[in-house]
């Protein structure tokens, strides 16, 4: 979690923050630096020039009493190795430290460095508010106590206090960035000895990412660790049912191991105690239930969000969707079997769900939705064991996972581990503090997490999957062919989608399929329960004068909800929910000889 929290804090601030939140942290950390910091340790004095440099711009009379300070401390610094009559030997002491931690092949993240040598055990004394927060990495020693302090996350950071960060770093590898560092380069005090430093290296923290299955390499990879990734567009229209190899990826953390053979769920909060189940119970004890799902990422299409103006998460393009079958048990037969019955939707809302994926602290994924979706016989939530007639495979949450119908994809818990009938939501940070949508006005300095409710059920979307932006079509072909897919959240059934081929000005109609060509489409689901997208074509001539065509999708659902125009009145600060027109513009490539 304390990644999550430092990753969620990067992920907050802009590149323009991050240089304003340094400025800040240097003038701040000055001027509380007083009696804190010399208590604490000796603070070098090469940092602390830089911070009175960096401050200087201020004449706030405070910055005035820390200048003044830091000049005392620089002094007394100067005085004692004078005394001691140390300066040489000290100078030579930290070079031979140098050469020797260049031996061992230690690339700390400051090149030289004349900072004072601490021992492991001076490291692990501060551990707490009162006697400072350390931590080490790559042989440095940092003290991000005041770090601390601006941390969204709270004390989660404080795990890491008198140890190294490199096995949290190991866990979110997105830290290995140069801002990060950058930031942590700002509280470095010292040098950890070398005895302790490769004491360090022989425990190498292993990489929880290195038991992550193969992917396909068309997968396009938004994040590696954890693993991110979605298909190219013009797959998904290829196939109704996307094979599982290419079906969008989304995991938080690293994919559990689960042994099939001794994997249990358990299921609390009712009237019955808790039901364990294992994976044979579920295949055996319940009705097998199939169904025919989309699932889409909150996220899908957040770069088309980034253009108006950038938004924190993972650049998504149009392909964070994909549509498959899913079997297993229904949810709602299960609950039954653990004891649910009406009357205990007089105090239960909500059913949680907890993923066997794990932080380095234990915390696991979660979410939650509501409990008559849960318990509707027309919900359809399932204990899925079987994605495309196989087994789940191990990035969609094998053995294991929810499938939430109609819900956006947070939702839908893989590799579940318990179930839980509450009263309360879950109170995972996913719950909580993310997919959440708010106003384009509200933004990273007034956001309340706790004011809007969970994204659950997601609005009307489509996106045109070829041809693709900037593609270039031949005069010659005379005709051009568009196609996409259109999808609603909450078993709303696409009933149209409109494309033009000029911007919007005017309008055809697509001709809709649910399912592959030369197959019997899938049969038309009951009202409130279409879950599975429509894939959609149109063939249309080449207008005769056009060198460029903006081609535009919107879809409509049987409630008659509709795709936005435009992206600036529905942008927020997350960047979700983006279902504005879809867009593509392409060129037509006259004939050279008829020109
Ligand atoms: N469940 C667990 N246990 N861990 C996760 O990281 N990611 C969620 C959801 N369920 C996640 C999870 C998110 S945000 C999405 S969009 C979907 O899984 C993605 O499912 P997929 O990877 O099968 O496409």
């Amino acid at each position: 979690m304390f990644c999550l929290f430092f990753l969620f804090f990067l992920n907050l601030i802009s590149f323009q923050n991050i240089n304003a939140m340094l400025l800040f942290r240097r003038c701040h950390s000055l001027t509380r630096l007083g009696p804190l910091n010399t208590q604490r340790h000796q603070v070098a004095p090469a940092v602390v020039s830089c911070a009175v440099r960096l401050c200087s711009s201020s004449s706030s009379s405070e910055d005035h009493r820390s200048h003044q300070h830091v000049h005392s401390v620089s002094w007394k610094h100067g005085l004692a190795g004078l005394l001691a009559g140390t300066g040489a030997v000290l100078a030579y002491g930290l070079h031979h430290h140098k050469a020797e931690r260049a031996d061992i092949g230690v690339q700390t993240i400051e090149k030289s460095s004349s900072l004072p040598v601490f021992s492991q055990e001076e490291v692990t004394k501060h551990r707490s508010l009162e006697n400072g927060i350390w931590v080490t990495y790559k042989g440095g020693v940092y003290d991000i106590t005041e770090f601390v302090a601006m941390h969204p996350g709270g004390d989660k950071i404080l795990l890491a206090a008198g140890g190294a960060l490199e096995p949290f770093w190991a866990l979110y590898a997105v830290h290995n960035q140069e801002h990060v560092l950058e930031i942590l380069s700002e509280y470095k005090v010292g040098e950890l000895s070398l005895e302790d430093l490769k004491k360090q290296q022989a425990v190498k923290s292993s990489d929880p990412y290195s038991s992550d299955p193969e992917r396909h390499p068309v997968l396009h990879i938004n994040n590696l660790k954890p693993f991110n990734a979605e298909p190219p567009p013009e797959i998904l229209s290829d196939s109704y049912i996307t094979p599982s190899a290419f079906f969008f990826k989304r995991n938080h953390l690293p994919v559990p191991q689960v042994d099939p053979a001794s994997y249990q769920l358990h299921v609390e909060g009712l009237p019955g105690g808790t039901l364990t189940l294992s994976l044979e119970d579920l295949k055996t004890r319940f009705p097998k239930h199939t169904i025919t799902a989309t699932l889409q990422c909150a996220g899908n299409r957040r770069s088309e969000m980034n253009k108006v103006k950038q938004v924190k998460g993972l650049n998504w393009g149009i392909a964070a969707i994909s549509n498959a079958t899913w079997s297993g048990a229904l949810l709602r037969d299960v609950l039954l079997a653990a004891g649910y019955k009406p009357d205990v939707a007089q105090w239960a809302r909500h059913v949680q769900f907890e993923g066997l994926d794990t932080d380095v602290t234990g915390t696991t994924y979660g979410a939650s939705i509501p409990l008559n979706k849960a318990v509707s016989e027309e919900g359809d939530v399932l204990l899925a064991y079987q994605m495309n007639g196989e087994d789940i495979p191990p990035d969609h949450g094998f053995p294991v996972r929810v499938v939430v119908p109609g819900t956006v994809g947070a939702r839908n818990v893989k590799w579940l581990g318990k179930i839980v009938v509450s009263a309360d939501e879950s109170s995972s940070h996913w719950q909580q503090n993310d997919y959440k949508g708010f106003s384009p006005g509200t933004d990273w300095d007034t956001v309340d997490f706790k004011s809007a409710p969970a994204i659950q059920e997601l609005p009307i979307q489509s996106a045109i999957t070829t041809p693709a932006d900037s593609a270039e079509i031949d005069r010659s072909e005379e005709t051009l062919t568009v196609k996409g897919y259109a999808w609603s959240g909450g078993g709303r059934e696409v009933v149209r989608v409109d494309v033009s081929l000029d911007g919007g000005k005017t309008w055809q109609v697509a001709q809709l399929r649910s399912g592959d060509k030369g197959q019997a489409p899938e049969p038309s689901p009951p009202t409130g329960r279409a879950w599975a997208w429509k894939l959609w074509e149109i063939t249309a001539p080449l207008p005769p004068d056009a060198r460029e065509l903006e081609i535009v999708c919107k879809a409509v659902d049987n409630s008659y909800n509709m795709q936005p125009d435009t992206v600036p009145p529905i942008w927020n600060l997350r960047g979700v929910l983006s279902n504005a027109w879809h867009r593509v513009t392409v060129k037509i490539r006259e004939d050279e000889s008829e020109e």
